[in-house]
């Protein structure tokens, strides 16, 4: 077994530690074992928050411009979640530290088409989240049927850049901005069960966050009435 402090203030004698089976024990710390699921409607508010989250220069790389709290908020409850897919990476305290959206064009001429865009928390960055969010858009765009995945970034953005060389596609610089595609072949029987199996899994890691995440919640509701008891008591012995 492993024990791990749990990053909440430990006061006055008693600390809650945290017991981790030895399989888990390493892969729930390192930060670059992400479990990718699918965003919906009940996510819209951890959206809206991780993005409100990035700093200037992350906005401006996202959006391609400046957006503020209320034209992030924006584009979050205009997100569609039917016609879309949005992508995330939630941590142990159920934060979204990443996330991805798939969007797909509303002409119906352009059916065969889809734009991405990611964004990975500052504190998480450079752990493969950013590659793994642009495989998992590729599985399923082309699984949907989709021939064309186009990438707008900045020609500043090398990581996305990057990104998106390494994953094969082609990338088009004109003066500050840089226009990537990337060509995707035809969904197999292998891609769609690989999709339909890690959908699963994902959604299983979620489920086990929530009861971990509420029990911890629980744990230190006690802990809190334990330390008041023994205040108390301290108050009244002298
Ligand atoms: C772009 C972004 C999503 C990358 O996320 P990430 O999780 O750090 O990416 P990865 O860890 O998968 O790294 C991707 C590649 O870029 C490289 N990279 C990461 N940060 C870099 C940086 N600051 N400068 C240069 N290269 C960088 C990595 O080394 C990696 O290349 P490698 O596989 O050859 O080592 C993240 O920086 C971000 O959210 N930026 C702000 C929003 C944005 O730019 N979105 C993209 C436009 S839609």
């Amino acid at each position: 077994m492993d024990v791990h402090k749990e990053d909440t203030e430990a006061e006055g004698g008693g600390e809650l530690l945290r017991v981790l089976p030895p399989e888990q024990s390493a892969s729930a710390r390192a930060p670059w074992v992400a479990v990718i699921r699918r965003l919906g409607e009940r996510h819209r508010g951890r959206i809206a928050r991780h993005l409100q989250a990035l700093d200037e220069r992350d906005r401006y790389l996202r959006f391609g411009y400046l957006a503020n709290d209320a034209q992030i908020q924006a584009y979050v409850d205009t997100l569609d979640f039917e016609r879309d897919a949005v992508f995330g990476i939630y941590n142990r305290r159920l934060e979204l530290v990443a996330m991805a959206h798939l969007a797909y064009s509303v002409d119906k001429s352009y059916d065969a088409c889809a734009e991405f865009g990611v964004s990975v928390l500052p504190s998480v960055r450079g752990h493969g989240y950013g590659s793994k969010l642009f495989a998992r858009a590729m599985r399923h765009a082309r699984n949907e049927g989709v021939h064309l995945m186009f990438i707008h970034a900045l020609s500043e953005n090398t990581a996305m850049i990057n990104i998106a060389r390494k994953a094969g596609a082609t990338v088009e610089r004109d003066g500050s901005e840089a226009r990537a595609y990337l060509r995707l072949p035809p969904a197999t029987f292998e891609s769609q069960v690989t999709e339909m199996v890690e959908e699963q899994l994902a959604q299983t890691d979620y489920r086990l966050k929530v009861q971990a995440k509420q029990f911890w919640d629980f744990l230190t509701g006690v802990q809190d009435v334990r330390r008041g008891v023994r205040d108390a008591r301290h108050k009244s012995a002298s």
